[in-house]
C-alpha cells in the first residue's frame, strides 16, 4: 500500500474522532481496525452512543481520555473544534438519519469527514449537505469500501483501457439473507433501525446494500445511470421497507443494467457480485472471493487474474499489501480507503491540490446513491414505470 507525502507532520498519525460505534455496533469497530492498519490515524475522541453511559464504556475499553468521550455529538464538535490538539478527522458510523446532522455539526470547523454510506437518509438532505460541504472546503469521504478491493480497481482500469470494448451489459447483485425473519420484532439492534423509514430513509435493502452495488457498477464501468425501472417488495409481513429490490437500468451511451438487492435471499451471506460485458470481453468479480477477477476476452479462453499475480496491474498493486496467494479481504479494502483518505486529508491541510486520479468516493457519489434510491421508490410506486434519475 503506497502512502504519500511524508514530512514531519505527515509522519504523525491524524487525530481521529468517532461518532457511533458503541457497544454491540457493527461498522464502528471495522472503521477503527481499518484506521489502524496503516498507522495513519490515532483515535483520540468519540461520542460512541446516544446513551452517555454506554459511550463511556466504549471510550474506556478503547483507552481514551475520559474528558474526550462526549455525551452528545454537538458537544464533541464544539469542544474538539476549540482544542489546539483537537481531532482533524471525524468518522461517522451512526444509523443513516444521523449522518446529516452529525456532518453539519463538524462542518465549518476545518475537520475532515469520513462518513459511512448512504450519505444521508434522504436525497434532499444529501443535496443540502453537498452545498454546505462545498462551502466548508473540507474533504468528505464516503466509505463505499468495496470499490477499494485491488481486483475492483484492476477491473475499473481494464474497462477504462478499453479491454472490454463498448460496455453493453452491467449485472450487479448484492444478496444477503439475515433479514429473512422479522428480526426487528425481537429488538435486533441492526435490524431495528434498518427497517424503520424514519432512521433508514426510504430504502430498506435498497438503501442498505443496493447503494453499494449501484456505486460499484458505476465505479467499475465509469457509466452514469440515466433512467431506471424498479420493483421493490417486502416479503416479511409487517416490514415497513423493502427487503428485496429488482431494478432495470439504462446507462448513458446505451448500456443496459440489472441490479438485485435482497436481504431475504436464503443462503446468501454477503453475496455482492458484479458482471460487466462489452463488445470485446466480459468481467466477473465476487466479493466473497475478492482476490480473483475473471476476464473473458471475446472468442478466447477465460482468464483468472489474481491479486498480485501475473496480469494484475498497477492500480491493484497500489491497493495491495501482501504477496500473491496470501488472501486479502474486507478489512484491507476498508483500510485502503482510510489510507487514501489520509493522503488526501494531508494534501488538503498542506494546501496542495487534490490528486485528480483519486478513486475515493465522496459527496458526489453520496448524492448519486440517494438519487438512485429516490428514483427506485418513485418508479416502484408507479408500478415499475421508467423514471429518470435526478442528477
Ligand atoms: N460500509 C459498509 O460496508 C457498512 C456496513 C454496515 C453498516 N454501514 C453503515 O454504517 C452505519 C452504522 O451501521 P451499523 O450496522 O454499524 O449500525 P449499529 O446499529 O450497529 O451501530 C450504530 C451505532 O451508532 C450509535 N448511535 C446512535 N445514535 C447515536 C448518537 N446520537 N450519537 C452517537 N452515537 C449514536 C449506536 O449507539 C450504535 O453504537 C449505517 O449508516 C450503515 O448504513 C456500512
Amino acid at each position: 500500500m503506497t502512502i504519500g507525502g511524508r514530512g514531519d507532520e505527515a509522519a504523525r498519525p491524524l487525530r481521529l474522532g468517532m461518532v457511533g460505534g458503541g457497544p454491540g455496533a457493527f461498522i464502528g469497530a471495522v472503521h477503527r481496525m481499518a484506521a489502524r492498519l496503516d498507522g495513519q490515524f490515532a483515535l483520540v475522541a468519540g461520542c460512541f452512543s446516544a446513551d452517555p453511559a454506554r459511550g463511556r464504556e466504549t471510550g474506556a475499553a478503547l483507552g481514551l481520555d475520559p474528558a474526550r468521550v462526549y455525551p452528545d455529538f454537538a458537544a464533541m464538535a464544539r469542544a474538539e473544534g476549540r482544542r489546539p490538539d483537537g481531532i482533524q478527522v471525524v468518522a461517522i458510523v451512526t444509523p443513516n438519519h444521523l449522518h446529516a446532522p452529525v456532518v453539519r455539526a463538524f462542518l465549518g470547523r476545518g475537520i475532515d469527514i469520513i462518513c459511512d454510506k448512504p450519505l444521508t437518509a434522504t436525497l434532499a438532505q444529501a443535496r443540502r449537505l453537498a452545498a454546505s460541504a462545498g462551502r466548508a472546503g473540507v474533504l468528505v469521504v464516503l466509505t463505499h469500501n468495496y470499490s477499494a478491493h485491488p481486483m475492483v480497481r484492476h477491473a475499473r482500469a481494464m474497462v477504462a483501457a478499453g479491454a472490454l470494448g463498448a460496455i453493453r451489459l452491467v449485472q450487479a447483485e448484492y444478496a444477503q439473507d439475515w433479514l429473512a425473519e422479522p428480526l426487528e420484532a425481537g429488538g435486533h439492534k441492526q435490524a431495528l433501525w434498518r427497517t424503520d423509514p424514519a432512521q433508514a430513509g426510504s430504502g430498506g435493502a435498497l438503501g442498505d446494500i443496493g447503494t453499494h452495488a449501484f456505486h460499484l457498477a458505476g465505479f467499475v464501468t465509469g457509466l452514469a445511470a440515466e433512467a431506471l425501472a424498479a420493483d421493490l417488495h417486502r416479503f416479511v409481513p409487517g416490514r415497513r421497507l423493502d427487503d428485496n429490490a429488482h431494478v432495470m437500468l439504462r446507462y448513458a451511451g446505451g448500456a443496459k443494467g440489472m441490479l438485485w438487492a435482497s436481504q431475504v435471499a436464503t443462503g446468501c451471506q454477503n453475496a455482492l457480485r458484479l458482471r460487466v460485458y462489452g463488445t470485446a470481453g466480459g468481467l466477473e468479480w465476487d466479493q466473497e472471493a475478492p482476490d480473483r477477477l475473471w476476464f473473458a476476452p471475446r472468442a478466447a479462453p477465460r482468464q483468472l487474474i489474481t491479486r498480485a499475480g501475473p496480469g494484475a496491474g498497477p492500480e491493484a498493486a497500489r491497493a495491495s499489501r501482501l504477496p500473491a496467494g496470501h488472501p486479502e479481504g474486507y478489512l484491507e479494502a476498508f483500510a485502503t480507503l482510510y489510507a487514501e483518505a489520509a493522503t488526501a486529508i494531508r494534501a488538503r491541510r498542506a494546501g496542495l491540490p487534490s490528486d485528480p486520479a483519486s478513486a475515493l468516493p465522496g459527496i458526489a457519489e453520496g448524492v448519486a446513491g440517494l438519487a438512485f434510491v429516490d428514483a427506485c421508490v418513485r418508479s416502484s410506486a408507479r408500478g415499475g414505470a421508467w423514471v429518470r434519475l435526478q442528477p
